[in-house]
């Protein structure tokens, strides 16, 4: 048997921000149980749920130098569909309305969670063969490791994997404040270390000390090597080339599942979505006060709104895409002037836009269930999960060719008669709305081809099974 520990910051159900929390959720569900006891750590935060915090059972809890601190570590433990979750208390770091702030206390919570992680594993008695990092938030972990905790022996041999959600993000602060909050020595502070460009990077820690890095998608871990996409580690992410691979993600084919959905009105597969998506449509215009028309074009929007994700191009072309015959509908929360802007339009082309300025997960699944096609023209894409969750729903993706969206949305090709939704290369608003314009024009004038095209969106396979063979291959590799 093989031991496996998921240090993140977020999972689904218990706390979500964005992806990784889908990817934490259910990635540990599916690896085989005969082989692989995979366990998942994770904070406790103040803002859970009550329903999920009162099913956390209390085990211990001890003390811990970090810093000049010395720190309360409580744990916390619950099964949840087979899969053991502890959860690290501690109501000074894990208070607060959300699970991020701003640095840099962020990162003395994170190294501060970083260290528990380790700390705690003599005290629960599980001795990982593979510590598995996500994120910035657990990239210290590695380096912790590699530090003090090898003066125990119970720590000898443990591997490391450090993987890449989102490179834009990596815990970076001036290196006085990193060295008094993590409490590492002047030793880790040098550039083939933590120092990146004179400040401390967690992330870079992480990437440097792991025993294997990996990322989302194979077309992002090549992205990252430029300067481009680099985000300035590109140097390092070349250096380490020979660790790092990219594993694409998938989604959780029980969650998000047109046939038994508990969240959409109407059920379908894909035999039947001819007849009864529209159905879905056409309760969806009902419930958001759209125009009640079962054969317009209705596009979908679910996204954090930020830059990442394109929204300027959007912003830009938001008055032009709305002169064509289509009904769009916004999901989501973040940068107040894109919030502002999808509020405008919802106003100013009252019955054919609506724009939700908030969260709603049981929300999302009616808009992937009731859309036509879904847009995200991304500037960069680790992976991207809504185009996977939009083409098992039969949902056309139209987004740009850059990381996980290139390997997953094959472009249609008219002559062939082969894709699962359409794509454009460049950042760039005019290809953008040509895209958004071709698309309309075969839903319009061609629907046999767009049906057929639904046909093979709806065949594809993006569960987790094939990824996760790919990171039990990579497991079985490290640990030899
Ligand atoms: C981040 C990335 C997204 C990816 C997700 C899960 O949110 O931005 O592309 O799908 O992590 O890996």
């Amino acid at each position: 048997m093989k031991n496996i520990l998921f240090a993140t910051s977020e999972a689904v159900p218990f706390i979500k921000t964005g992806g990784l929390a889908d990817v934490a959720g259910a990635l540990p569900k599916c690896f085989d149980k005969q082989y692989f006891d995979i366990r998942v750590i994770l904070p406790k935060y103040a803002c859970m749920k009550q329903e999920w915090k009162d099913k956390m059972e209390y085990m211990t809890h001890f003390y811990m130098d970090i810093g000049h601190k010395n720190c309360y570590v409580g744990i916390m433990h619950m099964e949840y569909e087979g899969i053991q979750f502890y959860f690290i208390d501690n109501e000074y770091y894990f208070s607060g309305p959300t699970p991020y702030s701003s640095a840099p206390w962020d990162l003395e919570k994170f190294a501060y969670f970083s260290k528990a992680v380790l700390s705690v594993l003599p005290v629960i008695g599980f001795r990982p063969d593979i510590i598995h990092c996500h994120d910035w938030q657990t990239g210290l972990v590695p380096v912790y490791l590699h530090d003090t905790f090898q003066q125990n022996q119970f720590f000898w041999g443990i591997k490391t994997i450090m993987t890449i959600h989102n490179l834009k993000f990596q815990g970076v602060y001036d290196v006085k404040t990193v060295q008094e909050i993590t409490g590492l020595s002047d030793y880790y502070f040098a550039p083939d270390k933590l120092e990146a460009y004179k400040d401390g990077n967690f992330l870079k820690g992480g990437i440097v000390f792991a025993d294997a890095v990996t990322t989302v998608s194979a077309t992002y871990a090549q992205e990252i090597r430029t300067p481009f996409y680099g985000e300035r580690l590109d140097g390092l992410l070349n250096a380490r080339a020979q660790s790092l691979r990219g594993i694409v993600n998938g989604i959780d084919y029980d969650i998000f599942n047109p046939e038994t959905d508990p969240c959409i009105p109407y059920h379908f597969d894909a035999r039947t979505f001819r007849k009864e998506k529209v159905k879905n449509k056409l309760a969806l215009q009902k419930e958001l006060g759209l125009e009640e028309d079962p054969n317009v074009m209705m596009i979908g929007i679910i996204s954090r709104l930020t830059d990442q994700k394109g929204f300027d191009l959007i912003a830009y072309m938001m008055d032009e895409i709305c002169q064509g015959a289509v009904q769009i509908v916004v999901l989501g929360t973040g940068e107040e002037r894109y919030e502002n802007m999808f509020r405008h339009f919802d106003w100013k082309y009252h019955g054919r836009v609506s724009a939700r300025i908030y969260y709603d997960e049981a929300l999302s699944h009616r808009i992937y269930a009731a859309s036509d096609a879904f847009l995200m023209p991304s500037l960069f894409e680790p992976c991207g999960l809504s185009q996977l969750m939009s083409l098992r729903y039969g949902t056309l993706p139209i987004v740009r060719e850059t990381g996980g969206l290139k390997d997953t949305v094959e472009p249609y090709n008219e002559y062939e008669g082969t894709g699962t939704g359409f794509s454009f290369r460049n950042y760039n608003a005019h290809e953008m709305l040509n895209t958004i314009r071709y698309a309309e024009k075969i839903f319009y004038d061609n629907k046999r081809e767009w049906n057929k095209m639904v046909d093979r969106a709806m065949a594809k396979d993006f569960s987790w099974n094939q990824s996760a063979r790919q990171y039990e291959e990579m497991y079985n590799w490290l640990i030899g």
